[in-house]
């Protein structure tokens, strides 16, 4: 009996829970005696590189790997197959579309189907490639909580539970210090992971994308934390947040096939905002960073990352391909990649939790 074989990867910024992800795949797939799972390394890039980098997982190579943060296959969040970097003979950068290439390639090496674990970037590619006859399901994964089909993405919780720790590690120092404290946390577009934070770590000023801030609301909620030079407040800050009529803050870093402003320093230039703005308490700030993608996935995440590894392999033997497996509490479900990546999870201001938010005292900087 001829093997089938199932290609995964992990495309995009990693996230804690892609291994045990992984590792559904492979389990579910070692019960059936016809279907054998391999790893394509770097995202779509160790097919398009010669030579080829592509391995065998087997229930030896994912033993215990739930556990561990990353990837096991490596990933990149620049190029892919429609856009692939390529020097040209004056010296500069262009990108070209292999995806043609690609799917060939794929058939020759005996690839039946292939699961895209990655967000919403590597989504719109398992769509393109859908689109032109690929068989693939995506798995929806980031930290950032910003794909609108699923419940929650995995990874989020992980990172929220990191941000929350932070929290009330930055309290203790600032009650102490009678300081303001500015944590950046990430979330380029979707302000979840610092809204979910506030309200977990008892800030008092939540800043996120959706609701661009007012520097003088902010600075009123500082003074009302105050009486007179003591007491303290905590501001979390979405790296994508920006003020009333101004823009984000990062940089444009000009590499080819990175397809984003490199976000970052949102906090530093809200501490300058705020100094000028005339607040005199001292000001502190501290960027989480990637902290808040790496590390072992709590319990959570390494549930949520395993149903949707054990589903996305149903799904492939199933043959339900152009579908990504979404969390629908309590079931996961299939929605097609087109709807999948359609429109952004964004902090709806009508949400509950931004209710929540409001009624616990916390600031959005309106
Ligand atoms: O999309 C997830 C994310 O963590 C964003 O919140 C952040 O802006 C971005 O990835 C950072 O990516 P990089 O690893 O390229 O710095």
């Amino acid at each position: 009996m001829a093997l089938k074989r199932v290609m995964v990867l992990t495309g995009g910024g990693d996230c804690p829970g892609l291994n045990a992800v992984i590792r559904g795949i492979v389990k579910r797939a070692s019960q059936e005696p016809d279907w054998e799972v391999v790893g394509c390394i770097e995202s779509f890039n160790g097919v398009l590189r010669e030579p080829t980098e592509i391995v065998v997982l087997d229930g030896k190579a994912v033993r215990g790997i739930q556990t561990q943060g990353g990837t096991i296959l490596g990933t990149t969040n620049k190029g892919g197959p429609f856009a692939w970097p390529m020097k040209q003979p004056d010296g500069t950068w262009t990108t070209v579309d292999r995806s043609d290439e690609m799917i060939r390639k794929l058939s020759y090496l005996g690839v039946d189907a292939v699961i895209n674990i990655g967000g919403d970037g590597s989504q719109r590619i398992s769509l393109g490639l859908s689109k032109k006859g690929l068989n693939i399901v995506g798995v929806p994964k980031t930290i950032d909580n910003d794909l609108s089909m699923t419940d929650y993405t995995f990874g989020f919780q992980t990172a929220v539970q990191i941000c929350t720790e932070a929290i009330d590690k930055l309290v203790t120092t600032a009650a102490s210090h009678n300081r303001v404290f500015i944590m950046e946390v990430m979330g380029r577009d979707a302000g979840w992971i610092a809204l979910h934070s506030a309200i977990a770590g008892g800030a008092d000023v939540c800043l996120i994308p959706e609701i661009p801030y007012d520097i003088n609301a902010v600075k009123a909620k500082i003074e009302q934390r105050y009486n007179k030079r003591h007491g303290f407040c905590i501001i979390v800050v979405a790296e994508g947040a920006k003020p009333k009529g101004g823009d984000v803050t990062g940089e444009n870093t000009g590499e080819v096939g990175y397809q984003h402003i490199k976000l970052g320093g949102v906090g530093v230039q809200l501490a300058a905002e705020l100094r000028a703005a005339g607040v005199e308490h001292d000001i502190r700030y501290t960027i989480l960073g990637h902290l808040q993608r790496g590390g072992t996935p709590i319990a959570f995440d390494r549930v949520l990352a395993s149903e949707f590894g054990v589903r996305a392999m149903e799904f492939v033997l199933e043959g339900r391909f152009g579908q990504m497996v979404a969390y629908n509490h309590p079931n996961i479900v299939g929605i097609p990649l087109e709807e999948a990546v359609r429109e952004q999870n964004l902090v709806n201001l009508d949400n509950s939790l931004v209710h929540t938010a409001k009624g616990l005292g916390i600031s959005f900087g309106e």
